[in-house]
């Protein structure tokens, strides 16, 4: 059985079809006066356009034949012709007691399933990670969640930016601070194979000598020197072109530097419930390109520009000039682009997705449009296939992209530290987690931290920017995070109670207003989900999430549970039971925990 706006769709269709007009326009949605009425259609009006009529009048003659269905109690036109619906107490009461009987709530899976790449987060190694990353990691996280949920054979990758000049930065910075490192780097790059112990020995020399707050420093110093030190410029792109050739110190210690990086990043990415399914590198394509350049110049693709390789991809029609993707630069190296080109094929070979979602700032759009077009070019993806999926920024409260008091970007680390302290001192102020015993509290808090965080930035459209405010963020009350885990838990502690006192549920007999209302809305899982996974916009999934939250608060102080008569209490409990599980699906495909108790 199919969702009650699409049997009720099916039953207006067949409505109008009986009367000689269109079967489409019996498309029935949710009411958006849900004091007067639970579903509407509006098909009267346009059929009455065509078939220039009087739209009361087809209304009326339409309302009469769904007057006989048994999903309806109630059919009344208003205004020039709506026709507006009341679900029967029986298909609502069926429909729940499917819905409850189906692990996934009544959400649909994809008739043909697809295999789909998720290209997300892309932290950088050194570099630290901005604001960008953060919205790209939470977004994508959600967006690979969802294609998974919905059937789609997915894949998320972190496209793990460890290859290009910055390395050669960090090589030369390293060198120049520490000589035992520079004399290191000098005899094992002269080496084609170094015999394993000296290797051994060089892995503990930086591992002694480079830490991960080490990076963080030396990377920004060594980054603004070589804006201004042209010797210095030139040292870090020889040690970049060699580290690329594959001389063995300088890929020695870069394994360092990738290897630490990654750590860190897994650690609090996973803290926050970011888990990618792939760390690949730019490094890992690094083989490809060269042949990869050569395909493209002997197809006629490639072309010298300036001292430069470059595709030129811009159209007729384009409204705006969109420059040429520059393959290799006037001084030999690879770009970003000719990267990010040759994973579409490494891609094609390894994985080959039906769909590849970028999920990147969108100030990176043109470079996805180079790129795409590019591979459409050179038959490596057709048009379509690759999807760059842009959002709009964190801001501060400057409505400038966030930075912390010191004017710095914002460490992941010190995000969740930050997050950590907000959620501890909300759950203490709300008299929340009172009885958990430490170690529960803090790892309550680290759930509504994370609630937090990741439910503001998933609320609104990606494409719109927000202010980032912790304090908003937390508050228990309103549509945030720890409003919904919220919910949650008391759904929990019901159940727990019910459970302890011998309650079990039963068969759901939907009556009361509340009750009507809330099952309304388990049954339009569907619609959100089409919505979040046809744009991409995982808001779509937090909405409901949040109106079910509120509606199971209405239903909740209006229908008690536990006091009620025996039949009626295990209806509710099932309900309530429903419920639970819906809200954890919507949470989970947002990236967010429930706790068990707080
Ligand atoms: N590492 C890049 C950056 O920091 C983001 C990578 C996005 N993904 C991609 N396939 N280009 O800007």
């Amino acid at each position: 059985m199919s969702d009650l706006k699409s049997a009720l769709s099916q039953a207006a269709a067949a409505a109008f079809a009986a009367l000689g007009l269109d079967p489409a326009l019996g498309r029935v949605t949710l009411s958006d006066r849900p004091d007067l009425a639970d579903f509407q259609c509006n098909g009267a009006l346009a059929a009455a356009r065509a078939a220039k009529r009087n739209p009361r009048e087809i209304a009326a003659e339409v309302a009469a034949h769904l007057a006989d269905s048994d999903l309806v109690s109630a059919v009344e036109i208003a205004g020039p012709g709506f026709i507006n619906l009341k679900a029967s107490a029986s298909a609502l009461s069926d429909r729940a007691n499917v819905l409850a009987d189906d692990p996934r709530t009544g959400a649909p899976r994809r008739a043909a399933p697809r295999k789909v790449m998720v290209d997300y987060g892309g932290p950088n190694v050194a570099k630290e990670m901005h604001v960008g990353h953060l919205r790209a990691s939470i977004i994508g996280e959600s967006v690979k969640r969802l294609h998974r949920f919905l059937g789609d054979e997915t894949l998320g990758d972190a496209h793990f930016g460890d290859w290009g000049f910055q390395m050669g930065l960090l090589i030369t910075a390293c060198a120049d601070a520490h000589p035992d490192i520079a004399a290191a780097l000098e005899r094992l790059n002269a080496l084609a194979a170094p015999p394993e112990a000296d290797l051994e020995a060089a892995r503990a020399l930086f591992a002694a000598r480079v830490r991960l707050e080490d990076l963080d420093r030396l990377y920004p110093e060594a980054a603004s020197r070589a804006k201004t030190d042209t010797d210095y410029r030139d040292r870090a792109r020889r040690e970049t072109a060699a580290l690329q050739a594959g001389a063995a110190g300088d890929r020695l210690i870069w394994r360092h530097f990738a290897d630490l990086t990654r750590t860190a990043l897994e650690r609090d990415f996973s803290a926050l419930g970011i888990v990618f399914d792939l760390w690949r590198g730019e490094s890992d394509v690094n083989d490809l390109i060269s042949p990869m350049v050569e395909a493209l110049k002997a197809k006629g693709l490639a072309v010298e520009d300036q001292g430069a390789l470059i595709v030129r991809v811009a159209r007729n029609d384009d409204k705006r000039d969109l420059p040429p993707l520059i393959v290799v630069s006037s001084e030999g190296s690879a770009m970003y682009g000719t990267t990010d080109l040759a994973t579409v094929l490494d891609r094609r070979q390894r994985f080959d997705p039906d769909l590849v979602i970028y999920v990147v700032d969108q100030r990176q759009s043109d470079h996805f449009e180079q790129v795409f077009r590019a591979a459409e070019l050179a038959g490596y993806a057709p048009r379509g296939s690759l999807v760059h999926v842009g959002f709009g920024t964190m801001n501060g409260a400057d409505g400038k992209p966030f930075k912390t008091r010191e004017g710095g970007v914002l460490k992941l680390r010190d995000l969740i530290d930050m997050g950590l302290g907000k959620a501890r001192e909300r759950l203490i102020e709300a008299g929340l987690g009172a009885e958990l015993d430490p170690e529960a509290f803090e790892a309550t808090a680290l759930k509504v931290a994370t609630a937090a965080i990741k439910f503001a930035d998933l609320a609104n459209f990606r494409g719109t920017s927000y202010v980032f405010d912790l304090d908003r963020f937390s508050s228990f009350e309103g549509k945030t995070g720890p409003y919904l885990l919220y919910q949650a838990v008391r759904i929990k502690s019901l159940l727990r109670r019910a459970a302890e006192e011998g309650v079990s549920p039963g068969p759901i007999a939907v009556a009361a207003p509340a009750e009507r209302e809330l099952v309304i809305l388990l049954d339009d899982f569907p619609t959100a989900l089409d919505e979040a996974y046809a744009k991409s916009a995982p808001n779509a999934v937090a909405d409901h999430a949040y109106r079910l939250a509120q509606s199971f608060a209405r239903f909740y102080a209006a229908c008690p549970v536990l006091s009620a008569p025996p039949q009626e209490r295990a209806s509710r409990l099932a309900l309530a039971g429903l419920t639970l599980r819906q809200l954890e699906i919507a949470l989970d495909l947002l990236g967010l925990e429930a706790p068990e108790r707080m």
